[in-house]
Formats: structure tokens, C-alpha cells, sequence
């Protein structure tokens, strides 16, 4: 039986919203996410329930991350996590083309349904398909006891609580921090050394407080939406870890306020995107301090010189970044692998805030569902 929390058995804590009181969960729901899983005497991760013994892990050859709407943005953000610490291929299947495509899979490959509710149609049938077809299957999921966590062959619970807003938000970051320690889990099967193994673990550590820092921007990110809550069109733009941002944040502003707005690689934005810029079309740039920092700057540069206005989620104390763009949103310094986690916090609020000022349903939008059991 599909299981479902009704809004009313969740109390909002004081919150106007359950979206806003869901983003200001994700300090306590990442730490619920990484409890009893970090294991700093073999400088890896552990998981109760992937129902595979390490012999077995360690044939994986390839991994396929499937899924819906956000959770799909948190299977881009694993790809780049489980292939740069464990150095397995892997792909990212839409799961409502998986389950009619009928790629060809080779034996060693793993498929993980990743998944809020556990009831989504299309990654119940992508995950049903592949399990039919003698593939292993498992689900990352956060309701206990959901159709995908008894249809899959094993899984880990993200364990964020409820989320009863409809635009995902601390499900999303507890999918990506799973994703980080399933990465650290794989590369110590693998080649990565236990140093780094060490300090990863000390980087996921250091996640909750890093992003209960970035939820501090709140009073910036309300002014900045009473600026540009009248836009009709807004561009993200972020690399690597952070292009997974970019669509998520665009997602989020879809969803709640009812813009329209493109999430992109930032580099690609010179194929297309560009175009969109005016100054009515405001461009919200991912950019803290890492690699292709600088390549970014240089996309910000050439959205400034076409007079859009920018929008920049930055670095503490980024004095380049300060002088391009029209508003900045500062957010703490966090490695590779978790900066995604903390960089989406903001664009979160700012969805929230200018769907409020949009007069939107923050939690209930129009034609959309928390969760899609039909195709
Ligand atoms: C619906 C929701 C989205 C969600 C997607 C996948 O479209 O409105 O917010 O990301 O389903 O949901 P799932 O429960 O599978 O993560």
C-alpha cells in the first residue's frame, strides 16, 4: 500500500510555510542522513541495507542513477560524485524514458531508483523493468516501507522526515549527501586511499554547519527578490558540481513562482542561452571559489557586457565577483563534493520568496503534485 503523510499530522513549527520550515530542516536532516553511516576506523561509509556483500560490490562495473523531476538533478550531481571518487561509469536516465528505452545493460551494472516518495510512477516501472531484466536494483528513498523500497532488490532511506511542500527541498540535499558517502562507500572499495577517505569524512561532517551558515542569507535573498520578482525569464548558470544547481535552482522557481527559467552548464551558455539576455532577464550565477572559478567570472562578464543583470551565489569575501555583479549572495566555503549541498540552499529561499511576493501557493502550486502515481 502506497503510504502517505497528510499535511495536517505535520506541525509547522512556527513556520508560514512547510517549504520554508523543510529548508530549514536540512542542518538536522543531513545529520540524520549521515548517522551511524560514517565510519572513521575504515575511512568509509556504511549502509544496513544494500543487501550486497562487499565481494559483489566490488564486480560493479557500471552504475545507473534514475529518477523524477529533483530527484533526477541529485542523480547528476552522484554522477560526478561516484565518478570522481570511485571511478565507475556512470549514466543518468530520465526514468520515464529508462522504462521504454531499452538500453543495452551490461551484466556488473548496478541501478539505483532514487526517489522522494518511493511512489513515483515512472521510476517504479524504470526499476521494475531493469530488476525483470536480472539487473540488481536498488532505491534511495525517504518514505520507510514506499512500493520502491519493496520493489527494489535493497536500498538506503535518506531519513529527512516528511516533506510536505511540493517543490523539494531537504529531500533533495539528503539525496545528495547519500549519493556523497554511497561515492566514499565505492571509491574505498576501489583505489581511494584512506587518507582521503579520512577527509571526506571530516568534509561531510562539516556540511551541516556549513549549510545552517548559508540559510543566514535569508534577509539578502529577500531583498534581492523584491528587486526581481517581476522578471518573466531568469538564466542559471553553474559548472560541474554546480550545473546540477543551476537546474534545480531554475527548477525550484518554475515550480513555486510560476517563471519561466533555464538552468544550464554555465560555458554553454554562448550556444543559445545568450540570446535570452536583456536587461528585463536577470542571470543568477553559481560561482563560489574552486575549479573553474575563473571560467565563470568569464561567463559573467559576457552577460554584464549585454547589460543582464546578475544575480551571484559567491565565495565569502570574493572582491571580483562584487564588482561584476548587480547583487551577491555569499555563502561558506565548502569542498568539492558537498558544495553543491550548500550552494542550492539559497535558490531554495529564493523561489520561496518570490513566489510569496508573487502571491503564489508556496506549498500546494498550481498542476502540480508531491508526488506523480500515474503516468
Ligand atoms: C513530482 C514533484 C517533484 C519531484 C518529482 C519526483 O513531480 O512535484 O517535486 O521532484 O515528483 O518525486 P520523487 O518522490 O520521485 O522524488
Amino acid at each position: 500500500q502506497p503510504l502517505s503523510v497528510e499535511s495536517n499530522d505535520v506541525d509547522l513549527a512556527g513556520f508560514p510555510h512547510y517549504m520554508l520550515k523543510e529548508i530549514h530542516e536540512q542542518p538536522e536532516s543531513l545529520r540524520n542522513a549521515m548517522r551511524g553511516r560514517l565510519d572513521d576506523e575504515n575511512a568509509t561509509a556504511v549502509f544496513g541495507g544494500l543487501n550486497m556483500t562487499p565481494q559483489q560490490i566490488r564486480t560493479v562495473r557500471r552504475i545507473i542513477l534514475t529518477g523524477c523531476g529533483t530527484s533526477w538533478h541529485s542523480a547528476l550531481v552522484g554522477e560526478y560524485m561516484i565518478e570522481e571518487l570511485a571511478r565507475i561509469p556512470v549514466s543518468v536516465e530520465y526514468a520515464s524514458e529508462l522504462r521504454y528505452r531499452n538500453p543495452p545493460i551490461e551484466n556488473d551494472t548496478l541501478v539505483f531508483g532514487i526517489t522522494q516518495s518511493g511512489e513515483t510512477a515512472d521510476t517504479l516501472a524504470a526499476i521494475r523493468e531493469t530488476k525483470r531484466k536480472g539487473h540488481r536494483t536498488l532505491a534511495i528513498n525517504n518514505v520507510v516501507g514506499s512500493s520502491i523500497a519493496q520493489a527494489a532488490d535493497g536500498g538506503i532511506y535518506l531519513h529527512a522526515g516528511p516533506e510536505i511542500g511540493v517543490a523539494s527541498t531537504k529531500a533533495y540535499t539528503s539525496q545528495c549527501c547519500v549519493l556523497a558517502m554511497l561515492a566514499l562507500y565505492f571509491g574505498r572499495m576501489r583505489h581511494l586511499s584512506f587518507e582521503s577517505g579520512q577527509r571526506i569524512i571530516e568534509e561531510l561532517r562539516m556540511l551541516p554547519n556549513a549549510v545552517a551558515e548559508a540559510l543566514r542569507c535569508d534577509a539578502t535573498v529577500k531583498e534581492i527578490a523584491a528587486k526581481y520578482h517581476e522578471a518573466s525569464t531568469f538564466l542559471y548558470l553553474g559548472r560541474q558540481y554546480n550545473f546540477p544547481t543551476a537546474l534545480e535552482g531554475a527548477l525550484k522557481l518554475k515550480e513555486i513562482s510560476y517563471i519561466h527559467a533555464e538552468g544550464y552548464p554555465a560555458a554553454e551558455m554562448k550556444h543559445g542561452p545568450i540570446a535570452l539576455v536583456d536587461e528585463h532577464t536577470p542571470s543568477v550565477f553559481i560561482v563560489p571559489k574552486g575549479t573553474t572559478y575563473d571560467k565563470v567570472l568569464a561567463n559573467m562578464e559576457e552577460v554584464k557586457a549585454r547589460g543582464g543583470p546578475i544575480i551571484a551565489i559567491a565565495s565569502q569575501d570574493d572582491p571580483q565577483v562584487q564588482k561584476i555583479a548587480d547583487d551577491v549572495i555569499t555563502i561558506p566555503d565548502a569542498p568539492g563534493l558537498t558544495q553543491p549541498i550548500v550552494s542550492i540552499v539559497p535558490l531554495q529561499l529564493l523561489s520561496y520568496h518570490i513566489a510569496l511576493l508573487r502571491g503564489c501557493d508556496v506549498d500546494k502550486p498550481r498542476n502540480l503534485a508531491k508526488s506523480v502515481t500515474v503516468e
